[in-house]
């Protein structure tokens, strides 16, 4: 497999922890699996978060082919747009963030720090002017003389995906050392990037978990052909012979509530147990649907108590100040 060959930007402080929450297995009152945080929060850039391993091998070829700027949209809370704000500062080149503001654009957490960070921010009203707007993005730019590198939705490209297989590695070798093999490793899953990675990677590295994605978004049937297109495509650029099918992208949509970017109650008492039991903060829109997903799964028993189990913590902190008083309900 062609893998340690594709260049990479060091943007991360690896490997991150992996630390079990002994506290929240008691606090479940029912008999529960050992649950082990991977802590992807904690990559480093800005904050951290899941996208932080995608942006290193996407920025290193950015830098490859001479862009100048980085360009790359998502909601106006966007993790992925802060972490590819600061990326563009470290590497010195320009940045600029098309967001949508369809759960608003107030100038806080995210949206604040793509400020901080030196980003040219461009709010649209919703996802179809944000498409619309990204359609033009290239030919203006390039009018203008810059060379742009525009980053699709999430950086859920192969060759963002490709940094999680990667972690699969580091992952294996971290539980080792505790000797666990975990039957699954949760995860929030929006633009299936970071699952097609682990899937990937658990494949080429015989892991013995499966990825369960938590959906933060609809519909699950696009999700799920998304996620095998680009677990094919990952394979492929690393020179892996595997082929994927559906029933390896395992999205579970039960936990979306209303919408993207709308809390819901499970989540919010998720991120609250959390907190209160591990120190560790999640977010209302990515993780902590994510956790109210392996919690439930934990509950109705539909994961094996005397096993362990993996949560894949993706990060999202920096949204939580806009959610001010109804995180403490
Ligand atoms: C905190 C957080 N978790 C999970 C995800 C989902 O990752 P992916 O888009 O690779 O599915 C995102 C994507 O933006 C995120 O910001």
């Amino acid at each position: 497999m062609r893998l340690a060959t594709i260049p990479r930007y060091p943007l991360t402080t690896l490997p991150t922890p992996l630390v079990r929450a002994r506290n929240l297995e008691v606090a479940l009152g029912v008999p529960s699996p050992r649950i082990y945080l991977k802590r992807d929060d904690l990559t480093g850039l800005a904050f951290g978060g899941n996208k932080a391993r995608k942006i290193e091998y996407l920025l290193a070829d950015a830098l490859a082919v001479g862009a100048t700027m980085l360009v790359t949209e998502g909601a106006a809370q966007s993790n992925h747009a802060r972490m590819t704000a600061a990326a563009s500062a470290i590497a010195g080149l320009r940045c600029l963030l098309v967001l949508d503001a369809r759960n608003g654009a107030e100038v806080q957490g995210n949206l604040l720090l793509d400020h901080l960070l030196g980003a040219e921010v461009r709010v649209v009203p919703d996802k179809a002017a944000r498409v619309a707007a990204m359609e033009r993005i290239e030919d203006e730019l390039r009018a203008t003389g810059e060379r742009p590198y525009v980053i699709p939705t999430g950086g859920s490209v192969p060759l963002g995906a490709v940094a999680y297989v990667a972690m699969v590695q580091e992952l294996l070798v971290q539980l080792m050392t505790v000797s666990e093999a975990p039957s699954r490793v949760y995860l929030a899953t929006s633009s299936l990037g970071t699952q097609a990675g682990l899937v990937v990677g658990a494949r080429a590295y015989s892991a013995p978990f499966r990825p369960i994605g938590i959906a933060v978004e609809h519909p699950v049937t696009e999700l799920i052909l998304l996620g095998t297109a680009l677990a094919n495509a990952t394979a492929e650029l690393v020179d892996l012979e595997a082929t994927f099918a559906e029933g390896d992208i395992e999205v579970d949509d039960r936990y979306v509530g209303e919408d993207y970017g709308k809390a819901t109650p499970e989540g919010m008492e998720a991120i609250r147990l959390l907190a209160r039991t591990e120190g560790v903060v999640l977010d209302p829109v990515y993780s902590g649907k994510a956790m109210a997903g392996l919690l439930a799964h934990i509950r109705s028993g539909e994961i094996e108590p005397t096993g362990s189990v993996v949560f894949l913590h993706t990060g999202g902190g920096p949204s939580v100040f806009g959610w001010g008083r109804a995180l403490l309900a």
